[in-house]
């Protein structure tokens, strides 16, 4: 899958301090940025905000639970050729002193460079009790964050919803639940972790939440147990997204009152709103299989193709809309709003 993979597991082994786990962490270009959400607005051409979405190309206006991505996509934009999910964030602007609104363009991560826009995704099996990682089942969607949240005390009503002001590419510490307040040299990497427990039974729920919960205690990395209600352990999903900021660190564009420039799609100019939306589509048990090989960044049990192919895999924009001038309004007529 990787060209250089000696020295990216070095890397990765180095930096990431990670603890002696298991987990997929693999690339998926860009799919689409579109004004589209089949979860919370399912059948609207025109949702409220934009997105920028990865994964197979079965994302769609409406997408049927009934029916798996897996059946209906005939590609992916994901390295491993048997996840066509779809993934998706809002999408980070520059506002500059004159109003105006630049949609900041999304970098590869480290050793990912050639990937065209998306993210990074992880999926860390469980490794602490004995009760092992179920995987995600067919028609399987959730949501983590809030869109509508300003506030510090809101934002942490969920976990690990982060941003780290990039120093290099490989900074990896941190990291604060609101924008970085100062200029991030090699900008900004958004952070959307889910929660790790699931009831077991519902696949969605009206919020796209509350079937899923957080350990009791502690986090899913320090081996918290599931609450009672939501007691099976699901692999803990994990999104990095490059934002790439650099363009705009100019100080002297910066509003003069020392406030930070950059908003989200959805009005947000303190970050407390980051959120990330899922839609399970993995073909077959081909997860599950990965999360019981315990695969480590790579996974012998599963289909790569490159990062290239993933890059060709791609969807026209149904809403016909201009996403890259210098906007006079955030798409949708969004206002920024900071209650
Ligand atoms: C999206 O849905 C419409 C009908 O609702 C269908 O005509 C179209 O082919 C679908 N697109 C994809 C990419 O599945
Ligand atoms: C607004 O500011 C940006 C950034 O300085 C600049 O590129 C753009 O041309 C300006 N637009 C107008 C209408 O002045």
């Amino acid at each position: 899958m990787l060209p250089t993979i000696p020295t990216f597991l070095i890397t990765i082994t180095t930096l990431f301090a990670l603890p002696a786990t298991s987990l997929l962490r693999f690339s998926c270009s860009q799919l689409v940025v579109e004004r589209l959400d089949p979860l919370v607005n399912p059948g609207v051409s025109g949702s409220p905000h934009l997105h920028q979405i990865i994964g197979g190309n079965a994302f769609n206006i409406s997408m049927d639970p009934s029916i798996s991505p897996s059946d209906k996509a005939s590609c992916t934009t994901c390295t491993f050729a048997e996840d066509f999910s779809n993934y998706w964030t809002a999408v980070m602007f520059f506002k500059a002193k004159n109003g105006t609104f630049k949609r900041i363009p999304i970098k590869g991560n480290v050793g990912f460079e050639q990937s065209q826009g998306g993210m990074t995704v992880y999926y860390s099996p469980q490794t602490k009790g004995a009760k092992g990682t179920t995987a995600f089942k067919k028609g399987f969607r959730m949501i983590v964050g809030n869109p509508t949240y300003r506030t510090e005390a809101q934002a942490k009503q969920f976990r690990q919803l982060t941003y780290t002001c990039l120093q290099n590419a490989n900074t990896r510490s941190g990291e604060t639940l609101d924008f970085p307040k100062k200029p991030c040299p090699a900008g900004i990497m958004a952070n959307v972790r889910f929660p790790t427990c699931w009831d077991g039974q519902n696949l969605d729920s009206p919020d796209h939440m509350s079937h899923v919960a957080y350990p009791t205690t502690g986090t899913f990395e320090s081996g918290g147990p599931c609450p009672s209600t939501h007691p099976v352990q699901i692999p803990q999903l994990f999104y990095e997204v490059i934002w790439d900021t650099t363009k705009f660190n100019d100080k002297a564009l910066w509003p003069a009152d020392g406030s930070q420039p950059f908003v989200w799609s959805f009005g947000d100019p303190t970050g407390y709103g980051n959120h990330g939306d899922y839609v399970f589509g993995w073909k077959g048990d081909a997860l599950q299989k990965a999360m019981d090989a315990n695969c480590n960044i790579n996974c012998p049990q599963l289909k790569t193709q490159s990062i290239t192919t993933g890059n060709q895999c791609s969807q026209k924009q149904i809403v016909n809309e201009d996403l890259d001038g210098w906007l006079t309004e955030l798409p949708g007529g969004m206002r920024v709003t900071i209650k």
